[in-house]
């Protein structure tokens, strides 16, 4: 009867081994292992109970059941510690193999770029402040009196068509003339000498309209207006003046010269060139005929220049025998792609994001 229980416990020992065993194959997380310790040798655990069962057994029988017992719990330990390392080490493999994108999202927005006209602009600004000039604005929707009246420019004026110029609904509150998209900068001639005493030695710049569009015109284009007023003023300042300002913006001494053309504000007028800076030389440094920007006459024209006439400055309530003066005015559109070397005017307008990439910060 005692060895019955002896042979018994002894079976079920073996029995909750293998099936211990087997269940431990299935384990694959440190919890589950713990799951298991508890299940088989923890306090009530099915092996543990079986210990319990000892005093059940012969004196002499306990000894043998007793050494069964500890190498079955040692040999379940053993397996559990086995598996635990195994399990720890897996974990900490796939820890160390784990691959984390540690790259940088970029979340600046795209950085923009300051288009060529605006940097012409500056650039012209800081060579006129040099050259101790203020840098004035004025409107764009402007009174037909400023844009032309006052400018000595008569009622019967080609620029006054319609074909030139964009009126503008609504009537002027002066002299009851109409508003127009300004058709050049020369009205801030005006304003300034009705604004300000003389001395006077402005700059201006912005854009102006005209009824103009074809490959080399496009209706909204930018000017620069020039204007100097003062005592014993002369045609000699002004081509000073422009010789200064050349040579400073393209960074070369470059001639400058002047031909004589008409334009109502001004007497005598002239049409004014700069010496081409993109001609090429050949060794003894003499230009050759070959440049494809001045097509090889050397010299590009710039714009239109003179002196005050004195009914304009009467007009602006300037007094013609005290003070005399001169005025320039020329396309800055020119100008840059000139710098740039933009080969078409019309790439400046276009906003193709393209284009204007090509000229970074
Ligand atoms: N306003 C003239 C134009 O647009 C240019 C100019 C300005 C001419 C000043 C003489 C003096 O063509």
């Amino acid at each position: 009867m005692l060895r019955g229980v002896s042979d018994d416990v002894t079976q079920a020992l073996g029995a909750e081994q293998q099936r211990f065993e087997a269940a431990l194959k299935e384990v694959g997380d440190a919890d589950a292992l713990y799951e298991l310790q508890v299940q088989y040798i923890g306090k009530k655990g099915s092996v543990s109970k079986l210990r319990g069962q000892m005093g059940k057994l012969a004196p002499e029988e306990r000894k043998a059941f007793g050494m069964a017992f500890n190498e079955v719990k040692k040999a379940i330990e053993a397996a559990l510690e086995e598996r635990k390392e195994a399990i720890l080490g897996a974990a900490r493999e796939a820890d160390l193999g784990r691959v984390e994108d540690l790259t940088m999202v970029d979340t600046l927005s795209a950085v923009g770029s300051i288009h060529p006209i605006t940097r012409t602009r500056r650039e012209l600004s800081r060579v006129f402040r040099k050259l101790g000039f203020d840098v004035v604005d004025g409107p764009h929707v402007e009174h037909e009196l400023y844009n032309f009246d006052k400018l000595n420019i008569p009622a019967d004026h080609p620029a006054r068509d319609m074909q030139d110029t964009f009126f503008v609904d609504g009537q002027s509150t002066k002299n009851d003339s109409n508003l127009v998209l300004r058709t050049h900068t020369s009205p801030v001639q005006i304003r300034t000498m009705l604004g300000r005493e003389p001395p006077i030695r402005i700059v201006a710049m912005g854009t102006v309209f005209r009824k103009d569009d074809d490959a080399t015109h496009s209706p909204m284009f930018h000017q620069i207006e020039g204007l100097c007023i003062d005592k014993g003023v002369t045609m000699a300042d002004l081509k000073a003046t422009l010789y200064r300002f050349v040579s400073a913006f393209f960074g070369s001494d470059l001639k400058v010269r002047l031909r004589p053309s008409f334009f109502p504000f001004v007497e005598p007028g002239a049409e004014f060139d700069m010496e081409c800076p993109f001609c090429p030389t050949n060794e003894a440094g003499e230009k050759l005929p070959s440049c494809s920007v001045c097509k090889g006459s050397c010299w590009i024209e710039l714009g239109g220049a003179g002196m005050v006439h004195p009914k304009v400055l009467q007009a602006c309530d300037v007094d013609p025998q005290e003070y005399t003066g001169w005025a320039f005015g020329f396309g800055i559109d020119r100008m840059a792609t000139l710098l740039h070397g933009v080969p078409d005017l019309r790439l400046l307008f276009d906003g193709d994001v393209r284009f204007l990439e090509q000229f970074p910060c």
